[in-house]
């Protein structure tokens, strides 16, 4: 079938989100309601129908400094190989380019495929990792951070100006910010786990001894997007229970902005970067 064939690309809306998450969630992926509506509402989302079923989708979520994170591409099991991811990820490029905004993505991969022939090219790697069972019984959650401190080592290791999304997930009844010495993680709800990420460090025992704090004070299964480049940060955590799920492949299109100053150990998830 070529490219252009088949039913249109349509922009989603807040009614969406819903039809969304049946798709990431077919996809064994750990999106919630919550994570959807902040691409439909701070990004513009792309879809595919059959009649009134959402079969494919494609998310541009913008960011500071002229760059936007692409997610959220999914497509349902029995629609794949017609070229429609082609198509959704085309139609956020598209997007991206009228605005003079540089692509990132973390690919799957399956994505890395789909990606590489619309001119990505790879950056670094990340890491998923799964502690299925962190502790019997519970510990007392580590020290709290403010938001503002977040966003500020967010902003430093990113580049980018993340206030909207950081405020976003601390808001969420579930999430909180803990600190321990140098390091400071984001903790929030997930589908079927928790997601530890952002987490920054100055060093990779800082970072290790606050997953471990929060993995003492949580109760079930865990997730986090691990920097593949924190080599002892991720030797320290398949040492200590953490098993790898999947790697990601960071790819970008489009000049890289200067601005990052330090690395993250631990990613906002591969859907937010
Ligand atoms: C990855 C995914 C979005 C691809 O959707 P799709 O609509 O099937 O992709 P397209 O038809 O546009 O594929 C374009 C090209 O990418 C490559 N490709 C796509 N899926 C592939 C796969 N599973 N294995 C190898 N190559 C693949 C092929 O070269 C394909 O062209 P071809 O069919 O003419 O050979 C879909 O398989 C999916 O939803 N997977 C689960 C979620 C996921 O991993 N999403 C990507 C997140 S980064």
């Amino acid at each position: 079938m070529a490219a252009t064939d088949g039913p249109p690309v349509v922009k989603l809306g807040p009614e969406d989100a819903m039809a969304g998450l049946v798709l990431s969630t077919e996809a064994r992926w750990n999106q919630t309601e919550e994570d959807w509506r902040i691409f439909l509402r701070d990004g513009v989302v792309f879809g595919i129908r059959t009649g009134v079923l959402l079969v494919a989708t494609a998310a541009l979520l913008p960011y500071s400094g002229n760059n936007a994170w692409v997610s959220m591409v999914l497509v349902t099991s029995g629609h794949r190989r017609r070229g429609l991811a082609t198509r959704l990820v085309g139609a956020c490029l598209d997007t991206a380019r009228r605005n003079g905004l540089t692509s990132w993505l973390d690919a799957t991969a399956d994505g890395v495929a789909v990606y590489g022939p619309l001119g990505f090219t790879p950056t670094m790697q990340l890491r998923r990792l799964k502690l299925a069972k962190p502790s019997q019984a519970p510990a007392p959650a580590p020290p709290a951070a403010t938001l503002d401190a977040l966003r500020a080592r967010d902003r430093r290791a990113t580049g980018f100006d993340r206030s909207a999304l950081l405020t976003a997930f601390a808001g969420r009844s579930g999430s909180r910010i803990a600190a321990t010495r140098g390091a400071m993680a984001l903790i929030r709800d997930g589908r079927t786990a928790r997601h530890i990420g952002p987490l920054f460090a100055d060093n990779a025992a800082e970072a290790l001894a606050l997953v471990h704090a929060i993995a003492r004070s949580e109760t079930g299964p865990l997730l986090i997007d691990a920097v593949a480049p924190q080599a002892a940060f991720l030797e320290g955590l398949t040492a200590s229970g953490w098993t790898i799920e999947r790697p990601f492949q960071r790819m970008r299109l489009g000049p890289a902005s200067a601005g990052a100053e330090e690395m993250p150990f631990a990613v906002a998830g591969p859907e937010f970067g």
